[in-house]
């Protein structure tokens, strides 16, 4: 077992690269299946979770070759791919239930595992399976399985989102492009993933209207065809890097990335007295002396998102003055707040509102990352304060960056891995 060694130090300065967003290449693996043939994937993120997508597709009978270092995947899917995805692959990534929709169109059948608790929150089927329903199948759960069956295919309707859920939308999206018919998606997400996953779609020859809007019309055709296609640059990864500027007080130029996708943080961070420059194809972000603490209130796109809550909150807790950090989306994710207040920060946690108040260090201390966001906060919590601080929750920080500690060396910081003591690996 591993963990971060984070030496608190100076702003970080230089130039980082971010690659194709982890919520996107899963999503566009598991379009893959809806159309038998090669499908070709680059910009993909070196990650542990696109290793664990590419098994799960090998095990439903796919060819998959995935390499890591070029960042690109192929998928060569046969005519008939199997349908049942397993607990284990489910349980070590929750993005697997993506397989659903693309499962039950092509198959008329797919049986994937329920994910189960996850350190974010409860995060529900509901909306995945009501939608399935609405399009003409049978969903239930048999034996820890959520089972779709739609043995005379799927059939076009109206499909009503009781909220607008990333996941829900790309299955029942996916579900739809081979249904009989026409089916309005209302209320559904408009995250830039969900536009890269209708704009593959289309590619592939669906007929879909109304990506990144809140109703998506999509027409069913008989059959779709294999791809190439660039996943859309990671807005979670650039939005990580702005932070990391900002709370350092660095200068740091994001090669890669899209401002456009990133509009609400960029235009807060530069409310806050950072100094944001969109460049071609980058972004270049530079921090002042101490900026000034800014409230979050956590939304579906285009508002703030969720996945950069933590890092809001670490930014805050190194801010001039005081803020409100509000999650909206999950319930259990203000991990980062107990953590961060080991290192010093004043933060106090009521329900889903978290009050900081701004101080100048932190002051380093071990601490615990419980997610992918959560670990990388406290990483970059790390570099602002005095001392030695430990990190755990390696594992979880590899499903998301590619090499978040080697990128950070890279703008001069001090951070390697090295091994979780025995004593302390023993406790655990
Ligand atoms: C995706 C992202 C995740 C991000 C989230 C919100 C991936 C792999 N993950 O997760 O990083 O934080 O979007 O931007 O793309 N819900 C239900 N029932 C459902 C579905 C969702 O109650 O059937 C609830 C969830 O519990 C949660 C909220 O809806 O409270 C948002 O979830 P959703 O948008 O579906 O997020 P994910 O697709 O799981």
């Amino acid at each position: 077992m591993e963990r971060f060694r984070v030496v608190g130090g100076g702003p970080l300065v230089g130039t980082v690269r971010v690659v194709g967003a982890k919520n996107s290449a899963l999503k566009l693996m598991a379009a893959a299946l809806l159309a038998p043939g090669a499908t070709t994937l680059s910009s993909v993120p070196a990650i542990l979770d696109v290793s664990i997508m590419a098994e799960l597709l090998r095990r439903l009978g796919c060819d998959v070759v995935h390499d890591v270092e070029g960042g690109t995947v192929r998928i060569d899917v046969p005519e008939r791919p199997g349908h049942r995805a397993d607990y284990e692959l489910v349980r070590a990534m929750r993005a697997s239930i993506s397989v659903l929709g693309p499962l039950t169109a092509r198959l008329g059948i797919a049986d994937v595992a329920v994910p189960g608790g996850d350190a974010i929150g409860s995060r529900g089927l509901d909306l995945h399976a009501a939608g399935l329903r609405t399009l003409g199948a049978t969903v239930h759960v048999d034996h820890g399985y959520l089972v779709a069956e739609a043995p005379d295919g799927l059939v076009g309707a109206p499909v009503q989102l009781e909220f607008p859920s990333v996941g829900a939308t790309e299955n029942v999206l996916m579900a739809s492009v081979l249904a009989r018919g026409t089916t309005v998606i209302d209320n559904a997400a408009r995250e830039p993933e969900i536009v890269d996953l209708a704009t593959m779609l289309v590619e592939m020859g669906a007929e879909i209207e109304g990506a990144g809007t809140s109703t998506l019309v999509v027409t069913g055709v008989e059959q779709l065809h294999p791809v190439e296609h660039t996943v859309v640059p990671d807005r979670i990864a650039t939005g990580t890097w702005a932070f990391a500027a900002a709370m350092t007080r660095g200068d740091v130029t994001i090669e890669g990335a899209d401002h456009r996708h990133l509009t609400f943080v960029l235009d807060k961070l530069a409310g806050a007295g950072l100094d944001v420059e969109p460049l071609p194809g980058a972004l270049r972000v530079r921090g002042t002396e101490q900026p000034t603490a800014f409230d979050v209130v956590t939304l579906p796109y285009p508002g703030f998102p969720t996945d950069l809550q933590p890092f809001a909150l670490v930014y805050d807790a190194v801010a001039k003055g005081s803020a409100m950090v509000t999650e909206n989306l999950f319930e259990a994710r203000f991990h980062t707040a107990t953590e961060v207040a080991r290192l010093g920060a004043d933060v106090r946690v009521d329900g889903h509102h978290a009050l900081v108040r701004g101080r100048e260090r932190l002051s380093a201390a071990p601490v615990v990352g419980s997610d992918i966001r959560a670990a990388a906060a406290l990483v970059l919590a790390g570099l602002v304060a005095d001392g030695v601080t430990t990190v755990e929750g390696v594992g979880h920080v590899d499903r998301g960056y590619p090499h978040l500690d080697a990128d950070l060396r890279g703008l001069g910081a001090d951070v390697v891995r090295e091994p979780v003591p025995e004593l302390v690996e023993g406790l655990l």
